[in-house]
């Protein structure tokens, strides 16, 4: 499977590097945000929204609602915390499974989707550094279009 890894010093070098790879989204793409309570899943997600958004809007963390959708002019966005999630029969009453389709999904605590993974995610595992606003980031995928939308001009 290839990988790229990254590291930041500081929220907004995170948030810069969110903004970068939602440049590359189309409907259809998933990215699955794997990390502890407080890796920054949720700045990530936040960061990369705010920047497909045409007009400037919250963006909460989908904590208690599960899930909270937002509409851009590249794609609908999905933004999804199954952290709380009680049953795997949740995520197709959700509208999960056909949003992974049609939609850009951000999904926070994906190991909780089980079989429901989608094949052609990108899997970005956020994990702290040495102080206290370092992170690391391993990206990695399975389809070459991955391959094409994270390596063409991006370092
Ligand atoms: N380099 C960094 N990248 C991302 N977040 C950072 C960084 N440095 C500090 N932070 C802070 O870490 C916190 C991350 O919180 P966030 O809600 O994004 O975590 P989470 O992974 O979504 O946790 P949860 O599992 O509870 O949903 C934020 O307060 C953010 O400002
Ligand atoms: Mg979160």
């Amino acid at each position: 499977m290839p990988t790229q890894k990254h590291h930041f010093s500081s929220p907004d070098e995170t948030a810069a590097f969110a903004r970068r790879i939602g440049a590359r989204l189309t409907a259809g793409d998933t990215l699955l945000l794997t990390g502890d309570v407080g890796a920054g899943k949720t700045h990530f997600a936040r960061s990369l929204i705010q920047s497909l958004l045409e007009t400037p809007e919250d963006v909460p963390s989908p904590t208690f609602t599960l899930v909270q959708t937002y509409d851009s002019p590249v794609a609908e966005i999905w933004h999804a915390d199954l952290y709380r999630l009680s049953d795997p029969s949740e995520i197709e009453e959700l509208g999960l499974r056909d949003a992974f389709d049609t939609a850009i999904c951000l999904v926070e605590w994906p190991d909780r989707l089980g079989d429901l993974r989608p094949a052609n995610a990108l899997d970005i595992t956020l994990s702290p550094g040495d102080g206290e606003t370092d992170r690391h980031m391993t990206i990695a995928w399975d389809t070459g279009l991955w391959e094409q939308k994270l390596c063409d001009g991006m370092p």
